[in-house]
């Protein structure tokens, strides 16, 4: 007998992703449990077919829809699982919630993630994209994960430095680790906490406040006003967030920019290079509030691409595309897409 129950075909993904886009699933199974996974990667009515592991679809472009199977991890559990001298260990299932996880933690006075309060989607998708906010990523609060390795069809962990954090990146985007399924993630939160408020922004509406000496929970709070100020509700409007990174060019290249216009936002990286805030130079290209059929830029945040309704997959393409060429003939700069094309 099946290890998994219920196979759906034609499914419609449109309420999965959070852009909102139309599109079915050939075959769609949701999986609330490890043997469940397991059972279908020995399937050989699946083999042939490509496969797709869905989180809470907030950083996924579906372009078409999707002739293969669609595994919608819906796994539940978190617990403290120990710790050492200095942290405590806490381990979630890849289909929790991450807001869920983050108001967990604050309700057991574990402070450390609430800089990356209410950013969409699951726990098991937090490390593909080491996801990143406030002066804080994933990897300065990871310990280890569990992955399920369809290759050989081993379950083994990985630290930090098998998983490959970059900005936006890990090993999980790479041919390396892209086909593994993460199946539950460790994080390490400081037994002794103190706020994270390097990030500008962040430091002056926490300062805005009279907060001197503000709680886990205050920082979490003022994190999520700023996203909310900021940042279209998927609910609302769908939309993946940050449609591209913001681009890493050379201190040469950057002083040679800002030589050209000198309000250029830029932020120095440690190995030397800098960080440009991609919104702006989008902005200054006139996109802000614009819209190519039924696809736009979010009035608010020119980062953000939208789906004003009833958005094609390839619309959103085609915007992203114009967008992109407008940049790099502006700024020589090229932008490269933060969400999965699928
Ligand atoms: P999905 O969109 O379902 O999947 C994303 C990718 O991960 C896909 O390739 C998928 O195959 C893979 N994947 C998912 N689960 C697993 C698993 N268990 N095992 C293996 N692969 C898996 N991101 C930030 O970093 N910072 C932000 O501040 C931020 N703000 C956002 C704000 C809004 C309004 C929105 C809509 C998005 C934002 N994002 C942000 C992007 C998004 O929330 C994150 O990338 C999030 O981690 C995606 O989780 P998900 O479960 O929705 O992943
Ligand atoms: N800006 C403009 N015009 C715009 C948008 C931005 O001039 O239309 C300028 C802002 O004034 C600011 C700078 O660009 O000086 C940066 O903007 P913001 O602070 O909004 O941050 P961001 O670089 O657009 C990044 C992440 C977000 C993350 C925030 C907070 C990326 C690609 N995006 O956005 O992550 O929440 O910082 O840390 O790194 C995501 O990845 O989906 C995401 C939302």
């Amino acid at each position: 007998m099946q290890p998994y129950t219920s196979v759906q075909h034609q499914f419609p993904l449109q309420s999965l992703n959070t852009f909102g886009i139309a599109a079915t699933a050939h075959a769609y199974i949701r999986i609330t449990n490890t043997e469940q996974l397991i059972g279908v990667y020995a399937d050989a009515t699946w083999r042939a077919l490509p496969r797709l592991v869905l989180g809470g679809g907030s950083n996924v472009l579906l372009t078409d829809d999707f002739p293969g199977l669609v595994l919608h991890i819906a796994t539940e559990g978190k617990q403290l699982v120990g710790g050492n001298d200095t942290h405590h260990f806490v381990r979630a299932a890849a289909g929790e919630n991450w807001h869920g996880l983050v108001q967990w933690t604050l309700s057991q006075n574990l402070g450390g993630l609430e800089n990356l309060a209410l950013i969409p989607g699951t726990v098991g998708a937090s490390p593909i994209q080491n996801i990143g906010a406030y002066g804080l990523e994933i990897k300065d609060v990871f310990h280890s994960l569990t992955v399920f390795d369809p290759r050989d069809g081993a379950i083994r962990s990985m630290d930090a430095a098998a998983c490959r954090f970059g900005y936006r990146d890990s090993v999980f985007k790479h041919a390396a680790g892209r086909n593994l399924v993460i199946l539950d993630v460790t994080f390490a939160l400081p037994r002794t906490w103190q706020p994270r408020l390097h990030y500008a922004e962040l430091a002056q509406a926490v300062a805005e406040q009279g907060w001197t000496a503000p709680t886990a929970q205050q920082v979490a709070d003022t994190v999520v006003a700023i996203r909310r100020r900021k940042l279209p509700d998927p609910a609302v409007i769908g939309n993946a967030g940050s449609f591209f990174k913001n681009p890493v060019v050379s201190s040469m290249q950057c002083a040679a920019l800002l030589a050209q216009f000198p309000s250029l936002v830029h932020y120095a990286q440690p190995d030397g290079s800098e960080k440009l805030a991609a919104g702006w130079l989008i902005d200054q290209c006139g996109w802000k509030g614009r819209k190519l059929g039924a696809a736009g830029v979010y009035p608010k945040q020119a980062l953000v691409l939208v789906n004003n309704g009833g958005a094609t997959g390839g619309e959103v393409v085609a915007l992203a595309q114009a967008i992109q060429a407008d940049v790099m003939a502006r700024f020589g700069v090229a932008l490269e897409a933060e969400p999965v094309f699928v």
